[in-house]
């Protein structure tokens, strides 16, 4: 919706629609653009904002979720901050479980917007500040434990239909009306796959001609088929968590495989705030420098469309800044 032309019932009617900026400054010297789509400005700031309502919208919708259900999600905490805000818009408890990897900043959020949060311990000997594949694992333990114990609606973003929806049948709508569809790339690191998946099937059907690639931490790049190194643990908060299964990959046809160090993710953060005012997270900074590869290499002289997941305000208390 239109935010500037009518008061809004709730902030749950300004998620999604955030505006696209040209990284002009970031591209200077090269050969062709970069669009970028702050959906960092969502209420929660982060783009996970869009599967919270999806999800939430759809479960209602099947019956799944029943009034007053106490509905708990494993998150990296953006997904928790979007269940947050819509369960209490729409008055159901809402219990977040994370892992103590990720930043303090997003537990006191999802707190303060009413949430209940479980922090689990890291998977033993893991780096802190970092999330692996294993770590993520002992979070899914204590989420199932809790969904049973409570008898809770699971928001399960890794397998329900409505992460997979908020970005194929109306994220991707927004992003071809905006730029009307003058863009030939896209790249995105991927945690469930949600984001990726569901705009990939969209470009693709809306111009076969668009190339679709994955990002990875070079450390966890199971996608390019490389073998997980140092058990895997990066940066990169909200994904790379080195799934090979991913239910919303199958199927989709994806023209390659980026990788990114922590590193390299952290300098284009860093160059976005700089040189964009663009204040965001290291996941932004890693589909950003996927960009730039795509741009120095195959997309050479093309226009590539990136998100930009969360704000830089989440990871404050981190090495990032
Ligand atoms: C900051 C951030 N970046 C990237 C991702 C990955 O998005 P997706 O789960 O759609 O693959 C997430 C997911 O939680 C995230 O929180």
């Amino acid at each position: 919706m239109d935010r500037s032309a009518s008061i809004c019932k709730s902030v749950l009617d300004v998620i999604g629609n955030t505006p696209i900026i040209e990284l002009s400054r970031l591209t200077k010297v090269l050969d062709g653009k970069i669009l970028a789509k702050m959906d960092y400005l969502n209420p929660g700031f982060s783009k996970k904002d869009r599967i919270a309502l999806q999800m939430i919208q759809e479960a209602e919708h099947s019956g799944a979720l029943k009034p007053n259900q106490t509905v708990v999600e494993l998150t990296s905490g953006n997904t928790g901050t979007g269940l947050a805000i819509v369960c209490g818009i729409k008055g159901y408890p809402f219990i977040a479980v994370m892992s103590k990897g990720n930043t303090n900043e997003r537990a006191r959020m999802m707190r303060a917007l009413g949430a209940e949060v479980i922090l689990v311990e890291q998977a033993p000997g893991s780096t802190p500040g970092t999330v692996s594949g294993e770590s993520l694992e002992l979070v899914e333990q204590e989420t199932n434990r809790i969904v049973e114990e409570y008898g809770a609606f699971r928001c399960d973003q890794f397998n329900l239909n409505g992460n997979f929806n908020a970005w194929y049948l109306r994220a991707a709508r927004e992003i071809i009306q905006q730029t009307k569809g003058n863009f030939d790339g896209f790249c995105d690191f991927m945690g469930t796959g949600g984001t990726f998946a569901g705009l990939c099937r969209a470009f693709k059907e809306f111009n076969p001609k668009i190339q679709c690639y994955v990002i990875e931490p070079i450390n966890a790049a199971v996608v390019a088929g490389n073998k997980v190194l140092s058990s895997g643990d990066h940066k990169i908060q909200g994904g790379g968590y080195a799934m090979s299964n991913l239910m919303f990959l199958k199927n989709l046809s994806i023209d390659g495989a980026l990788q990114v160090t922590d590193e390299e993710a952290y300098a284009i953060t860093r160059r976005l705030a700089k040189e964009e005012g663009i204040f965001a997270g290291p996941s932004s900074g890693a589909n950003v420098h996927g960009a730039l590869q795509l741009l120095k290499g195959p997309l050479k002289g093309k226009t590539v469309f990136v998100v930009l997941p969360d704000s830089g305000l989440k990871y404050l208390s981190t090495d990032l800044w």
